[in-house]
């Protein structure tokens, strides 16, 4: 596997690297784009060593052209508000789309079956093109048989840039996912459909950028931007560091008002986390990165200090410089019911990209799977311009990361916690919790909402609304 070797770090930690935030281009999988930013993904069948010890078959990736021995799908990077390209040529034995989680970016480049753009078809071609209003950590994934195509491999971090960022000793991106596999690294079923009316079904093989527990270098004593993304199907993470310190920067892609030091930092499917980690100052101590989920506690990777420390402190790190954002009138805003409920088990009709076969879930108590021909009204249908304030009510007693496409919320109160007003796509509703969550509808189209446990999406927790 490929690691960050010792020359790159120092490099970067003399400030001569390539890229503006450092390592970038030394970190798995990475890419940065050519001069042009256009990039081609192929979707690709693969077999990987994924539980260390087995090469599994049935693998499903995302190749790019410049890279075509990688396995994991690769790291892209944007600039923000600068023109990016992805042609996305379909290689798989059945339709798919990708959809770039978290960008507020033009409807038909959302990709979502039916709702926005047609299936790509096998040997089909599809250019995404935009520019990300948004500095942060993003990623992407299809949206067509989403459990599977995500749960065999199709998840990929997407690294928008900004120059006005401040400069990072060392800078590494973590794909957080599991994957099910059986005794000899074989997939097993990716769903059980009594844990899909439940908590979801949790991977066998734990993992972070398709490697266990992998093990990183930074530089003693510098600042590390850590970029966190989790992509898997089903599991919430418990986060924490041991061995050094860190202050939370980001999260789900946002500049947070004001960092604050990590304690435990719980994010669900869908969600990120960018921290600014002190590495020690004495070299080859180790950080851990832990997931402290109490029945399924585990080491998901490790940081090894090297060199000579260069005694930097968080406090001199200076801030992110913060994404666009209107911010919504309360006062004035429409109130639009959210609530999630469980819903009566039924069969569902069989749709390619959109069923699993079962509904659980539903929202405003009508389930509907999404990314298929059958219609069902939205959820509400918003003014362009005008600000609204959904009341999510959770009714079950289950965690649920609710995500809406091609438009943040900012949170504004919860029934349970102190929460602080950030802006976020992906929010993680606790069971019983009413929240409000507002924003301006300010990007026309039909917009998915949708929980990111998958199985909870596909079963009936999806819904969409309309902007015009
Ligand atoms: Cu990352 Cu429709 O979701
Ligand atoms: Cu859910």
């Amino acid at each position: 596997m490929i690691r960050m070797n010792r020359r790159n770090v120092l490099k970067a930690g003399l400030g001569i690297a390539a890229y503006g935030t450092g390592l970038g281009a030394a970190i798995v999988s990475s890419r940065t784009a050519n001069a042009a930013n256009e990039i081609e993904l192929e979707a690709v069948n693969a077999k990987a060593l994924l539980d260390g010890q087995h090469l599994t078959d049935g693998v499903m990736t995302y190749r790019s052209l410049g890279e075509p021995d990688a396995l994991m799908p690769p790291t892209l990077r944007a600039k923000r508000g600068e023109a990016f390209s992805a042609k996305l040529m379909n290689r798989l034995n059945e339709p798919t789309t990708i959809h770039w989680h978290g960008l507020r970016i033009e409807n038909r480049m959302d990709g979502v079956p039916f709702l926005t753009q047609p299936y790509v078809y096998t040997g089909d071609s599809f250019d995404y093109r935009f520019a990300a209003p948004d500095a942060g950590t993003f990623w992407y994934h299809p949206h067509c048989n989403t459990l599977t195509q995500m749960g065999r491999g199709m998840t990929g971090m997407l690294i928008v840039e900004d120059p006005k960022d401040p400069q990072f000793d060392a800078e590494i991106a973590l794909n957080l996912r599991d994957w099910r596999l059986g005794a000899k690294g074989e997939f097993i079923e990716q769903f059980k459909p009594r844990d899909a009316a439940r908590n979801g079904t949790f991977g066998t093989v734990r993992g972070a950028n398709w490697q266990v527990q992998p093990a990183y270098e930074a530089p003693s004593g510098g600042i590390l931007r850590l970029r966190l993304v989790a992509s898997d199907v089903t599991r919430i993470y418990q986060l924490r560091l041991e061995g050094a310190d860190a202050e939370v920067i980001a999260i789900d892609g946002q500049p947070v008002p004001n960092r604050f030091r990590l304690e435990t930092a719980v994010i669900g499917p869908g969600q990120r986390l960018d921290l600014a980690l002190r590495m020690p100052d004495v070299e080859g101590s180790v950080v851990s990165l832990l997931d402290t989920r109490p029945s399924t506690a585990k080491t998901v990777a490790t940081f090894q200090a090297i060199g000579q420390s260069l005694k930097h402190r968080l406090e001199e790190l200076p801030p992110l410089s913060a994404n666009p954002w209107q911010e919504p009138d309360l006062k004035n805003a429409e109130q639009i019911p959210l609530i999630l409920s469980a819903t009566a088990e039924g069969g569902a009709k069989e749709s390619f990209c959109g069923s699993l076969g079962y509904t659980f879930w539903a929202i405003n108590r009508v389930p509907w799977p999404g990314d298929s021909a059958d219609p069902t009204a939205p959820l509400a249908e918003l003014k362009l311009g005008k600000s609204y304030i959904f009341n999510l009510e959770n009714l079950t007693p289950h965690i649920h990361p609710i995500h809406l496409h091609g438009m943040n919320f900012q949170v504004v109160a919860s029934n349970m916690r102190q929460v602080p007003r950030l802006i976020t796509d992906t929010y993680l509703a606790m069971p019983d919790e009413k929240v409000q969550l507002s924003l301006v509808a300010d990007n026309p189209g039909d917009w998915v909402l949708h929980c990111h446990i998958i199985e909870h999406q596909k079963s009936g927790m999806t819904s969409y609304v309309r902007v015009t």
